[in-house]
């Protein structure tokens, strides 16, 4: 069992495979995209496996794998075949941008994942493009209609950016009247890639949820998981529900049970921290397992307490945001 000193338990891993993308959203990385890792400092598959292994024998049942984009690190499906056996998972699920992912879709039934995050920040192809800086529009509606004729669990992730996409929030709330898809509004975070200055957040959870309420005034808060991101609803009638994560106001640090793994192998606590232990260092000098586990049960027991606290431990020596393609979401 993974405790950390706050008292929570830590169950959930969100592996990024990859820092790469094939979109450029531009919360997330500059036009010319990153500077990309090469493949040594890249964890491989058999250290993902390994790290994955040891995380599942010391409490963690769900696995998110994440990047940037999954599918564009090649022989995805192998890494995703491996994780599938590990005894002890209870659930394995992935968040896309879309744009490959439909040919997998049989596959990733056939493995066990039933759930897929598709992120997707309007419903109008030149927003699209304005937001995500390629023309891949057509290629991730086609992904949302494979995935719901595969019955598979679709979340919509849509970041709400003033001035870009505000307009979209009640047509994507429009979809979840006659599909079964769950649609969640993402306060944008500062995770762009830039060393730009932030200059806060203009729509935040309350101010998107006030806006859906004029329109659907009989939306009604429907129970939340327990280690839910999102405070959800669902409109009378219809399929789907709307979720709103309060992912910038950090609301719900407090039943945090998250922990991630970085392309590089890094380990965050949270979110919000800066560099975190390098776990494919150590594990490139030949620690064993009980060293490994030593050490990751101490630097998960001391994390924040919340994404405020890891901010400001890391803001003195990391002004540049980093991309949120290297964090892994
Ligand atoms: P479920 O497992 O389906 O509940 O998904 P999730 O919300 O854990 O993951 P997803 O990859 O769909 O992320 C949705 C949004 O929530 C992204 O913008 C994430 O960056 C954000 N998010 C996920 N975990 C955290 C977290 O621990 N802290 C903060 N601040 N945001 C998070
Ligand atoms: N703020 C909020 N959410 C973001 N995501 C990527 N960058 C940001 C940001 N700056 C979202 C993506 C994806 C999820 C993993 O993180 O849209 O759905
Ligand atoms: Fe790619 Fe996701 Fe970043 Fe967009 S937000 S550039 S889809 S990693």
């Amino acid at each position: 069992m993974l405790k950390d000193q706050h008292g929570r338990e830590i169950t959930y891993l969100r592996l990024a495979v990859t820092d790469k993308c094939n979109l450029r959203c531009f919360y997330c990385m500059p036009e010319d995209g990153l500077h990309w890792l090469n493949r040594s400092e890249l964890l491989n598959y058999e250290e993902m496996l390994h790290l994955c292994k040891l995380l599942v024998s010391m409490g963690i049942n769900k696995i998110r794998i994440t990047g940037g984009e999954p599918f564009v690190r090649k022989d995805i499906m192998q890494l995703l075949r491996a994780i599938s056996g590990i005894d002890g998972l209870d659930q394995i699920s992935l968040t896309t941008n879309g744009v490959l992912t439909a040919p997998y879709i049989p596959e990733l039934k056939s493995l066990g994942i039933t759930s897929v995050n598709l992120s997707l920040d309007t419903l109008d192809a030149g927003r699209f493009f304005a937001i995500t800086r390629r023309d891949e529009f057509a290629a991730v509606m086609q992904t949302l209609d494979e995935l719901l004729s595969h019955d598979m669990q679709v979340k919509i992730n849509a970041v709400v950016m003033d001035g870009r996409n505000t307009q979209d929030i009640l047509p994507l709330v429009g979809l979840t009247k006659d599909i079964p898809v769950d649609v969640r509004f993402i306060e944008e975070m500062p995770f762009n890639g830039d060393s730009h200055v932030y200059t806060g957040l203009a729509w935040d959870h309350v101010r998107i949820m006030e806006h859906i309420k004029q329109t659907y005034p009989a939306i009604a808060k429907v129970p939340d998981g327990l280690f839910s991101t999102s405070y959800n609803y669902r409109i009378p009638g219809h399929l789907g529900k709307v979720g709103v994560i309060a992912a910038y106001s950090r609301t719900f640090c407090g039943t945090c049970n998250r922990i991630r793994l970085t392309p590089q192998g890094e380990l965050k606590t949270c979110l919000y921290e800066g560099e975190g232990l390098n776990l494919r260092d150590l594990l490139r000098s030949g620690k064993n397992d009980i060293e490994l586990k030593e050490i990751l049960t101490h630097a998960i027991g001391h994390r924040a307490k919340d994404g405020w606290e890891a901010e400001a431990l890391r803001a003195a020596n990391s002004p540049a945001h980093e991309s949120m393609a290297s964090i892994g979401g």
